[in-house]
């Protein structure tokens, strides 16, 4: 529509011999007055030394009587477009029959690597674990919904010191006697005895050195696949990668590969060497850092106290790609990925991250070594979507009221189970699946209703309301149309879109089409959960002024079945994108 619209007022400014330097069409601030508007006119009167106004009503003049639209001029210089009944009509039946729903594919198909979801081995997972899938699997369905090959990729930490400190907790508390000393019979290491080793291991390394730097040596042994370290590391890799992989399926994520820190593995000492050869890389204290400062940027000088001020106003630490006792670190296995992926895909136009902004540092390194070094070629996008932090109600980070995190099994319960109590106050007998359907739809719809890099309160009883800006509320009117569709004695007909709540229906699809290209250009799914709010809202107005299943007009009451079918494909395709499912009935 706004590229019709705007097609027209060019060629009658051509016409005019006016030459304006853009014409930029909106949807109007004033929906009972037109549908689009215009301002372009008050830049072009200066050029031409007229009154806005003057300009509007020539454009209008020469445009004369239009099929499609009506365009007015209108004080002081705007002018306003409205589309006629049988535009509206023609559009509607259209987006019906689209299988898009009129979401146009991009021209230029793109190869990306998404890399999200992120968890890390032996450590279990928490509520601050949430984010990466959700709104990394988001932005995987937004791609493909513009026609993208997009490859999913865990990507889990399975390589870092938490292995090896996980690993010597295990052996320090004798669950590794078998496959150290080959006496007594295999252990049965389970997901409880994990879930303490590491944070016990984790809190004995902070207070004493020797045990970190055994489990740095522990860690060494990993990464060089030493026995019997590495046969302890793939059991107990294999033991979390099928919780994992069950919590993320019920949060919705699904992922094509499975990979992690450990799979480039075979790349990492060659992509090490092509800093080296190239002269890229410098000993520091007995690693090996690549300096990715640029001008005005500074290595940072370390603070002798911490009230110090920072020296520079740029820092730009360099970035650490061997350890000192030679093991392979975060930045070491993420280059070597991006190495790996080059490989393994011809062509990939994006690789994309999705992890919390704290981040940002580190993939801003691993991006500029990989251009530096030539692993990235240069019309490569590497891009790091960084997210904010989870809050409590009280503003502070979420936590239990004990004040430790809050398990990622535990949020998912609660969801489930809060969900459940809305749905039985609402007169229904709900299934543990339509529970979960509804608790992770309201917490995904909530957390990305934000603006992707801004921190965000996690508040579930506002999330699972069922009126209100929320997810619930969007699978409740897709559910009521469900049940109107079914009730109904007549199929869904020819559309006639003639009163101003049907159009405003019309017009919230337009708008929620252009979302999806503004959550596109922002990475973020911010505007496409207010725009399927909005419709969602168009349609209950509708609903409630218009008598759908006691219509007696038949080619009226088609028409009304019609657009409410539009309306429901509309909003479950947007529902698909934020990766939240809309059951039948609730
Ligand atoms: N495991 C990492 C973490 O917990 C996230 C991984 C993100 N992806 C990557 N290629 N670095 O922070």
């Amino acid at each position: 529509m706004i590229n019709n619209i705007s097609a027209i007022l060019k060629d009658a400014c051509e016409k005019l011999g006016y030459n304006p330097k853009e014409i930029v069409v909106s949807f109007s601030n004033i929906p009972t007055l037109c549908d689009y508007q215009s301002n372009f006119c008050f830049a072009l009167a200066k050029e031409l030394k007229m009154s806005p106004f003057a300009v509007a009503e020539s454009i209008v003049k020469q445009i004369g009587e239009n099929k499609e639209f009506n365009f007015v001029a209108a004080m002081p210089g705007y002018i306003n477009v409205s589309l006629k009944d049988e535009t509206f009509s023609k559009l509607a039946n259209g987006l019906l029959a689209d299988e898009k729903c009129g979401v146009k594919e991009h021209t230029k198909k793109l190869n990306v690597v998404m890399d999200y979801g992120g968890a890390n081995i032996a450590k279990e997972l928490h509520v601050g674990h949430l984010c990466s899938p959700i709104i990394g699997e988001s932005l995987k369905r937004l791609y493909k919904l513009f026609g993208h090959n997009v490859i999913s990729d865990a990507h889990l930490g399975d390589w870092g010191l938490q292995m090896g400190l996980t690993i010597l907790q295990l052996h320090e508390d004798g669950y590794l006697d078998y496959y150290f000393t080959g006496k007594g019979t295999e252990p049965n290491i389970t997901l409880d005895i994990l879930n303490i080793a590491y944070p016990k291991a984790s809190a004995k390394k902070s207070v004493d050195p020797e045990f970190k730097a055994k489990a740095d040596a522990y860690t060494k042994h990993i990464q060089d696949k030493d026995e019997p370290y590495f046969t302890v590391y793939k059991k107990i890799r294999e033991l979390s990668v099928k919780t994992i992989e069950g919590l993320y399926k019920e949060l919705g994520a699904t992922f094509d590969l499975w990979y992690g820190e450990s799979s480039c593995d075979e790349y990492t000492d060659l992509v090490v060497d092509m800093f080296v050869k190239k002269g890229l890389a410098r000993e520091s204290d007995g690693a090996l850092v690549v300096d990715v400062a640029r001008e005005g940027e500074h290595i940072p000088i370390p603070k002798q106290n911490p009230d110090d001020e920072q020296l520079y106003k740029n820092p730009m630490p360099p970035a650490v790609i061997k350890k000192y006792n030679g093991g392979d670190l975060y930045a070491t296995t993420d280059i070597a990925t991006i190495y790996m992926r080059n490989k393994d895909y011809k062509n990939l136009d994006e690789i994309l991250y999705c992890t919390d902004s704290r981040q940002k540092l580190h993939f801003e390194q691993v991006f500029r070594c990989c251009k530096m070094v030539g692993i990235s070629p240069e019309n490569q996008l590497l891009t790091h979507v960084g997210f904010g932090t989870m809050k409590g109600k009280d503003g502070k980070p979420f936590k239990t009221r004990e004040g430790t995190t809050v398990k990622l099994d535990d949020v998912v319960n609660l969801l489930v189970e809060k969900s459940s109590e809305k749905l039985k106050s609402n007169g229904l007998e709900p299934t543990r699946d339509l529970a979960l359907k509804i608790g992770i739809g309201a917490m995904k719809y909530g957390a990305l209703s934000n603006f992707v890099t801004k921190d965000y309160v996690f508040d579930i009883d506002k999330f699972l309301s069922f009126d209100g800006k929320t997810g619930p509320y969007i699978q409740y009117m897709v559910a009521r149309i469900n049940s109107i569709l079914d009730k109904a004695d007549t199929k869904a007909g020819q559309i006639f879109v003639q009163d101003a709540d049907e159009k405003n229906i019309l017009i919230g699809i337009l708008k929620l089409n252009l979302a999806y290209e503004t959550c596109y250009k922002e990475k973020s799914l911010n505007s496409l959960c207010t725009a399927a709010f909005d419709l969602a809202s168009a349609f209950s107005t509708f609903y409630n002024s218009h008598k759908i299943l006691t219509e007696p007009d038949m080619a009226k009451k088609q028409s009304y079945l019609g657009l409410i079918s539009l309306v429901k494909k509309a909003l479950v395709q947007a529902m698909w994108t934020l990766g939240i499912d809309c059951p039948e009935r609730m």
